[in-house]
């Protein structure tokens, strides 16, 4: 069971605080916000997203490197002007996220394209507009990618990304540096990879790259994984390929629940001495974060709409649902939930214990579990650390139009995102 949050202590949520009883982001309050553009309602806080990459560029002073963040968390256009305004690259996975992208005002030449299953016309549409790396995942891929950019007159920069068999310690789902996941080329196949990318006419290897899993809350795991990365440049380079950078991927995790990850730069700190340790310390670094550029700068307020009392469980009724919020019906996600208005009135002292669920037809769609909360219908609450793969997973399911979404830049609130209507869900269909 977890307390609501005390006024103005929500931990890990820099610019989202309680002033006297109003939640606020930033200057705004989010009750205002709610009454306005009704909810579920995405907030975002630009101050955080923007402390949350200092964090990197502290890390990274007076080294060459480049930050590219990893938009699949939220893809939302003014989300991503931000950090391209801010001099970030990006690391995209889809042709989607690449036009996506460069809508929203980024550097082809920043952008690096991640990703087990790229088609040839997602491979001939980066090509074309100049993308800065593939991230390669498979020697099969290689002659594709060659044979594609062949076509074109081109040359494919590539980065192989191995998987150094690291435990990322977290969900399962979320943990892609082992030998069972999916991702990546074997440590063991790299050496053979990379000669066969050398040899190719299409392909000009550029880089080395890694990703070993999401939120990441130990140094450790990145520790062993640089060390399995360096001793592959090693034997990569000794075999005559130049590696120009390397990719240490992203990762990192954020507060959700009492969580300590490490803070980025502190994460730097340690990860640099490793690498000037083993003379690697000129060497372009190139990350791809997501989830800890993003993940507490946004919150997801929902209105109460009803209260269910029940002999083995109480239910607290919110219009959210696992399709605005997927996280904890796909991976039993915490996030913390409080009231935007902390009620004082009823004199029930703190509370009853619900659980939080939305409309969905399936018993999967909750929010939260077992919660203490002063509650009444008609009450606005705030999920937070929504910020991270939420709207950018959403879905329709039920026909429920995505929620609308909001930037916060002090006292301003900007609509990025239109609320979706019934008639937007189906507009691409018709009768036959
Ligand atoms: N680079 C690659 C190649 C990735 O696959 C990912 C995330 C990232 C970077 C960014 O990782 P981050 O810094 O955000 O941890 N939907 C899940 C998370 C899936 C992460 C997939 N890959 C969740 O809600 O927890």
């Amino acid at each position: 069971m977890n307390a609501i949050a005390t006024p103005q202590g929500l931990p890990g949520q820099p610019h989202i605080a309680y002033a006297g009883d109003q939640l606020m982001v930033e200057g705004v309050r989010l009750s205002d916000l709610a009454r306005e553009h009704g909810t579920p309602l995405f907030v975002y806080s630009k101050a955080a997203m923007l402390s949350a990459l200092a964090a990197y560029q502290r890390g990274f002073a007076g080294r060459k490197a480049q930050i590219c963040y990893a938009m699949k968390a939220n893809s939302t256009l003014a989300v991503l002007q931000v950090f391209a305004d801010a001099g970030c690259g990006f690391d995209t996975v889809s042709g989607g996220e690449l036009a996506r992208v460069l809508a929203a005002g980024a550097d082809p030449a920043k952008v690096i394209f991640s990703g087990v299953g790229k088609t040839r016309a997602e491979m001939k549409q980066a090509l074309q507009v100049g993308i800065g790396c593939f991230n390669v995942e498979s020697e099969a891929e290689l002659d594709v990618l060659s044979e594609v950019a062949v076509s074109l007159d081109k040359q494919a920069p590539v980065s192989l990304r191995v998987n150094p068999n690291v435990d990322a310690k977290t969900h399962p789902y979320i943990s892609t540096g082992l030998k069972g996941n999916k991702f990546g080329i074997a440590h063991e196949d790299a050496l053979r990879a990379y000669r066969h990318a050398a040899s190719l006419p299409g392909l000009k290897v550029v880089g080395i790259d890694c990703h070993i899993g999401s939120q990441i809350t130990e140094a450790t795991p990145y520790l062993d994984a640089m060390d399995r990365v360096l001793d592959l440049v090693t034997e990569i380079e000794a075999a005559g390929i130049a590696i120009h950078h390397i990719d240490f991927g992203g990762g990192l995790g954020i507060n959700y629940n009492g969580d300590t990850p490490p803070e980025a730069d502190a994460l730097w700190a340690q990860l640099l001495a490793k690498l000037d340790a083993r003379g690697y310390g000129q060497r372009q670094i190139m990350i791809e974060p997501g989830r800890s550029l993003v993940g507490n700068a946004g919150v997801c307020l929902t209105e109460v709409l009803y209260l269910k009392p029940g002999e083995q469980k109480n239910f607290c009724i919110v219009d959210a649902a696992m399709n605005d919020l997927p996280r904890p019906a796909m991976y039993q996600a915490f996030h913390q939930i409080v009231p935007v208005t902390p009620r004082t009135d009823t004199g029930a002292g703190a509370g009853e214990v619900y659980d939080i669920v939305g409309p969905v037809c399936e018993s999967g769609d909750w929010i939260g579990r077992d919660r203490q909360l002063q509650v009444a219908a008609g009450d606005t609450l705030a999920v937070l650390s929504a910020g991270a793969y939420c709207m950018s997973m959403s879905s329709n399911y039920n026909t429920r139009g995505r929620a609308a979404e909001i930037l916060v830049d002090g006292t301003k609130a900007h609509l990025i995102r239109q609320r979706e209507s019934a008639f937007d869900t189906f507009a691409l269909e018709q009768l036959v």
